[in-house]
């Protein structure tokens, strides 16, 4: 159970922290470590969450694949109603596995899609393609022509909005990469309607990621309406808007009340699209997940180093790259909590064999030491999914907590699975 005053499930019970009530010190025991562990009820609590404020209007929360692809957790997602949102061939695989029922439910964004991705979510029968560029929508036209199919579209269009947040994540300016400049959609829905095999019936605006604030998105979502108007205008039907993802988290000690957040990104929302008929689909990733996991690791070594101490920990950048990555604030917090030690300030670092490996700097926790569990908060989002074999390390096991049941989601891998694929 998640406490309605913390946002995570992460709790202490006593000196010894669980998740949804289950011992994190035993579930490392068992499983190992480095260890991710999920609240499956904790995700729940986001989707119900969102169902709730959204429930005004006609809409589906399609859950980005990329921020946690485990196929356990999207088997959950697509039996509680959920779509997804993918960005590759690899991703739709996954939904056709472990939530075939929900193919109908997907949208397929990204900048890069190659013709086989477009055949293989052609033939699903996918809900929706995001479409970037002119060239692949020619390519689209192509491919669902010589399959004989209609690929229904949208326009991602980059509404030229500024949302503060870390530079790699932003995405809705105009010197980005992504999507087609709102003023040029007109002309390329003209283009697109007029093409054999393509049905445009949306405009899809995906801002960034880890956006605090609702002013961006309704900055953008009161462009994307203008433009749905216009397209309407010129005859074209359009049924879908879809307004990406990108709803922050709190990652550090602030309070943050989801709920609260989530009621006001909703309000906004829904009062930009007033008296709109239209379908609204929404991609969170970040939201949805990031709270509910922790990734779990173990204290290797201490020591000191001229004025620095380190805490040398068995989980990596390869585990976890969002420190090394973005200089990303993780909460570290000890598995146990012992009252009778004295706090410290140290680097806590992984194993591998770069400066950047870390997940902390001067950072003061309980004194830690070998031998000690550590729990790096809100890890369940975009954690796992960017985890590598660098250092040829196996990737950690996945435990995923649901009703006070532990279950392995993931085991860790042998060597035998990590080299099965080189020839030599
Ligand atoms: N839709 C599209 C088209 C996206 O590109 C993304 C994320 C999402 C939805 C989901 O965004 P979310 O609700 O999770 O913010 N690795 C970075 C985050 C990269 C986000 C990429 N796109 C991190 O660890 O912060």
């Amino acid at each position: 159970m998640t406490s309605s005053a913390s946002p995570r499930p992460f709790l202490y019970a006593g000196d010894h922290l669980a998740c949804s009530g289950v011992d994190v010190s035993a579930l490392a025991q068992e499983f190992g470590t480095p260890l991710y562990v999920y609240s499956g009820d904790a995700v729940r609590e986001r989707i119900g969450m969102m169902e709730r404020e959204f429930a005004p209007v006609t809409h589906t929360i399609c859950y980005a694949v990329k921020a946690n692809s485990s196929l356990a957790l999207l088997a959950r997602l697509g039996t509680i109603g959920c779509g997804f949102d993918i960005v590759s061939g690899g991703e739709l695989e996954r939904v056709r596995r472990a939530a075939p029922e929900a193919v109908s439910r997907v949208v397929f964004s990204g900048v890069g899609k190659q013709a086989w991705e477009m055949d293989a979510a052609l033939e699903a029968g996918i809900l929706l393609f995001n479409v970037e560029s002119e060239a692949e929508l020619e390519l689209l036209a192509e491919r669902a022509q010589a399959l004989g199919k209609t690929a229904r579209i949208a326009l991602r269009v980059n509404p030229d909005v500024f949302a503060e947040t870390h530079p790699y994540i932003s995405t809705g300016l105009s010197e980005h990469k992504f999507g087609i400049a709102i003023a040029r959609a007109p002309e390329v829905y003209k283009r697109a309607a007029g093409l054999a095999g393509i049905e445009p019936v949306g405009v899809s605006v995906h801002i960034g990621s880890q956006i605090r604030s609702v002013e961006p998105f309704a900055a953008a979502v009161q462009r994307v309406r203008k433009l749905v108007e216009q397209l309407r205008g010129d005859g074209l039907q359009i049924r879908f808007l879809d307004a990406g993802g990108g709803v922050g988290i709190e990652y550090g000690k602030a309070e943050f009340d989801p709920s609260a957040s989530m009621e006001k990104y909703a309000v906004a929302l829904r009062s930009e699209l007033e008296g709109l008929e239209i379908h609204l689909l929404l991609e969170p990733g970040r939201f949805v997940i990031a709270q509910a996991g922790a990734l779990i690791s173990r204290v290797l070594y201490t020591k000191q180093n001229g004025k620095k101490h380190f805490v040398i920990t068995d989980a990596a950048m390869n585990d976890l790259i969002r420190p090394a990555l973005y200089h990303a604030h993780h909460e570290i917090v000890p598995v146990v909590r012992h009252a009778s030690r004295s706090q410290q300030v140290s680097d806590i670092v992984g194993p591998v064999c770069e400066s950047g490996d870390f997940f902390a700097q001067d950072r003061e926790t309980q004194a830690l030491h070998a031998g000690d569990l550590v729990a790096l908060l809100d890890a369940g989002a975009y954690g796992m999914s960017l985890a590598s074999h660098y250092n040829t390390r196996v990737h950690p096991a996945e435990v995923l907590i649901e009703a006070g049941e532990a279950k392995l989601i993931r085991r860790r891998e042998t060597f035998d699975e990590l080299f099965a694929a080189e020839l030599f």
